[in-house]
């Protein structure tokens, strides 16, 4: 039996432990090697705090075994953030969060929805992540579902989500978002001709996708 709540600041580290033996398998993060399953990965756990800290994250806790199922981080953004975001990157020297990263906010710097929908707040589901013994049972797509009754709760006229995962994009499309922008993963190559995204497949796009609430 699984519940459904906010994150509360007493399990913001239990949450942490969960992303450290989970979110690994998140295919962008798969293919340029930033977190490593069951260690701690220092950038990706600031913007995981930060994001909590905004008080919008829901986890699904597993009543009988006190376990945490799955967690949706849900962060504010705010008009600016993105530019932001791309300044302070200059001072980070770690490659492998500047590749991540770099790419998320290039293709949103270039989409710029808080203009196109004429907003300054977004409500930004920025990491999803199911406990690998409870995937495939509909946990990310009721994460989903209870994001959005937060959002629409707290004001927000737009939800988006940087779907990285095939997993991800069929969950927001059956929760009513739609593609803002698709890039292929194996179109970004480095100065020699490699690939710098080698996602594994079903993973070959990243799609921005929203919804207009
Ligand atoms: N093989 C095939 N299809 C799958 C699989 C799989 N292994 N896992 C999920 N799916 C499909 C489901 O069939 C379903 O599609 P449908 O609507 O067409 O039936 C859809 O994906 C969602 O299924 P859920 O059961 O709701 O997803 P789940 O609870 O298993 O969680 C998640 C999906 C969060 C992506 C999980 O696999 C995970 O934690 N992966 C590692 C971290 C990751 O990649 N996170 C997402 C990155 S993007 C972001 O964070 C915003």
């Amino acid at each position: 039996m699984l519940e459904y709540a906010i994150v509360p600041s007493s399990l913001y580290d239990s949450v942490i432990d969960h992303l450290r033996v989970n979110f690994p398998d998140e295919p962008l993060n798969a293919s340029v090697g930033l977190c490593v399953h069951g260690k701690p990965c220092p950038l990706l756990e600031c913007h995981d705090m930060k994001t909590m800290q905004d008080g919008l994250s829901i986890m699904a806790m597993d009543k009988k075994t006190g376990k945490i199922a799955g967690v949706a981080l849900n962060g504010i953004s705010i008009k600016g953030d993105t530019e932001k975001a791309i300044e302070e990157m200059k001072s980070i020297d770690n490659l492998q969060y500047r590749r991540i990263f770099g790419l998320l906010n290039d293709v949103n710097l270039e989409l710029d929805l808080f203009a196109k929908y004429n907003v300054d707040k977004i409500f930004e589901i920025r990491i999803l992540s199911v406990d690998s013994s409870y995937r495939g049972k509909g946990i990310a797509k009721e994460l989903f579902s209870q994001s959005e009754m937060i959002a629409k709760q707290n004001g927000f006229k737009v939800m988006k989500t940087d779907a990285t995962s095939l997993y991800t994009q069929k969950v927001a499309e059956s929760n009513g978002f739609h593609v803002e922008k698709a890039v292929n993963y194996h179109d970004y190559k480095d100065e020699n001709g490699c690939k710098i995204y080698d996602t594994q497949p079903p993973h070959l796009h990243y799609k921005v996708m929203a919804k207009l609430i």
